[in-house]
């Protein structure tokens, strides 16, 4: 005799899961809003030493503003999701006390690794918001799709835009060693 109850019980707890499907989109919002701050304040403390490099420094200055667009837009999200912007800024201040740990000590080719470590920052941003995409999907937050994909394609463009430029900044490092003797 086929038992039918466990499947029943199965599907209940699947249609009853919506609460935690939204209680894991909340999450993962607080988290990349969490990543944005962090975002904010590495560029922050990057900018002065990229001022050599006119054109890096000017698009990190886009990027700066851009990720405190992003940031915000996380607010609203989270806003709609009934969390206050209050307790989305609590949630971040741990992250923001370790913006200093992931920039570079000062080091002849600090530039370069600053790039790299943008390229690894790009990548990640798009994935997590490729992530909160299908979240939102599964919490059934379709209209938040929109909004994060307006972050995920700036994500993806900054990151095509930083691996096209990465021969031309080798080669302003190359030319400013040399100057610097
Ligand atoms: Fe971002």
């Amino acid at each position: 005799m086929q038992r039918h109850v466990p499947v029943v019980a199965s599907m209940e707890c699947i249609m009853s899961g919506s609460t935690d499907y939204k209680d894991i989109y909340v999450t993962g919002l607080k988290n990349q809003h969490a990543v944005e701050t962090q975002a904010i304040g590495t560029i922050q403390n990057e900018l002065p030493r990229m001022e050599p490099y006119p054109e890096l420094h000017a698009r990190m200055q886009m990027e700066h503003q851009r990720s405190t667009i992003q940031a915000a837009r996380l607010d609203d999200l989270l806003a709609r999701q009934g969390t206050s912007k209050s307790i989305a800024k609590e949630a971040v201040s741990g992250a923001v006390a370790t913006v200093a740990g992931f920039v570079h000590a000062a080091s002849g080719d600090e530039v370069l690794k600053n790039v790299l470590a943008a390229v690894g920052f790009k990548s990640y941003e798009a994935a997590s918001y490729k992530v909160l995409i299908a979240l939102a999907d599964a919490a059934g937050a379709t209209a938040d799709r929109t909004v994060l994909e307006m972050s995920l394609h700036e994500e993806e463009e900054m990151g095509t835009w930083l691996h096209d430029h990465l021969a031309g900044f080798v080669q302003a490092y190359l030319e400013r060693s040399a100057t610097k003797g």
